[in-house]
């Protein structure tokens, strides 16, 4: 996986079809996402379940971009070799999520990973400033995590532009999650983000048997960065 700058599009398989991800994650691959973001969830760091590292190693098969997973889990280290093993090329753990985030990220890269670090909406972009040469990517959270379809939080918008500052000529990518839209899109990428998370803005409307919205869905936020 080599350093991109670009826009991408990355679909949150939270808005798909769960009895059907390896289909699912085709026909969005078909329809030009550029790398497929899997929200693992635990019931205790968030306050909603989806799954482990045995459906992320049913899925990887199927994906044939980027397998981006964002752990809202606590605790993350005892896990990173399973998510590791499961397939992932970015793991990424929430600096809120326990006391050695340090630590952890070291143990992403270690377990042969790009390690990500996400930053809750209530977390300031300092909270990542010992830690940029540890990330190959700062995702930053413009919702509360947990659930899809929530609405964008504004004041998250300066601090994707602090942060792009603070990177400076580091190839670390800033990803957004979270009310990604043809709205919202564009004030994410002028401040400086490249990784675009959308569940519900690419996946409505469409379906494995009729895919062609998914395209449009992700054309409508391309089109909406100038
Ligand atoms: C929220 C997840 C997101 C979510 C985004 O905790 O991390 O990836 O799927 O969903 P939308 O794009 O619908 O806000
Ligand atoms: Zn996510």
């Amino acid at each position: 996986m080599s350093f991109d700058s670009s826009i991408k599009i990355a679909p949150s398989i939270l808005a798909a079809d769960f009895a059907n991800f390896g289909a699912e994650i085709e026909a969005v691959e078909d329809q030009g996402a550029d790398w497929i973001h899997v929200d693992v969830m635990d019931g205790h760091f968030v306050p909603n379940i989806t799954f482990g590292p045995s459906t992320c190693a049913a899925i990887r098969p199927h994906v044939k971009t980027v397998m981006d997973v964002h752990l809202m889990i606590a605790p993350v280290d005892p896990y990173i070799e399973d998510f590791a093993k499961a397939g992932a090329d970015v793991i990424t753990a929430h600096v809120e999520a326990g006391p050695h985030i340090h630590r952890t990220l070291q143990a992403i890269r270690g377990a042969g990973c790009k390690a990500g670090l996400a930053l809750n909406p209530g977390t300031p972009a300092s909270a990542a400033a010992e830690l940029l040469d540890l990330v190959d990517l700062i995702c930053v959270m413009t919702v509360n995590p947990g659930f899809g379809g929530q609405k964008f939080i504004h004041s998250c918008v300066g601090k994707v532009t602090e942060l792009r500052e603070l990177i400076g000529d580091r190839d670390v990518h800033i990803e957004i999650d979270g009310g990604v839209d043809p709205t919202t899109a564009p004030l994410l990428a002028a401040a400086g983000a490249d990784v675009l998370v959308a569940g519900s803005a690419v996946f409505r409307g469409g379906s494995v048997s009729n895919p062609a919205p998914y395209g449009a869905n992700m054309k409508a936020i391309r089109d909406s960065i100038i």
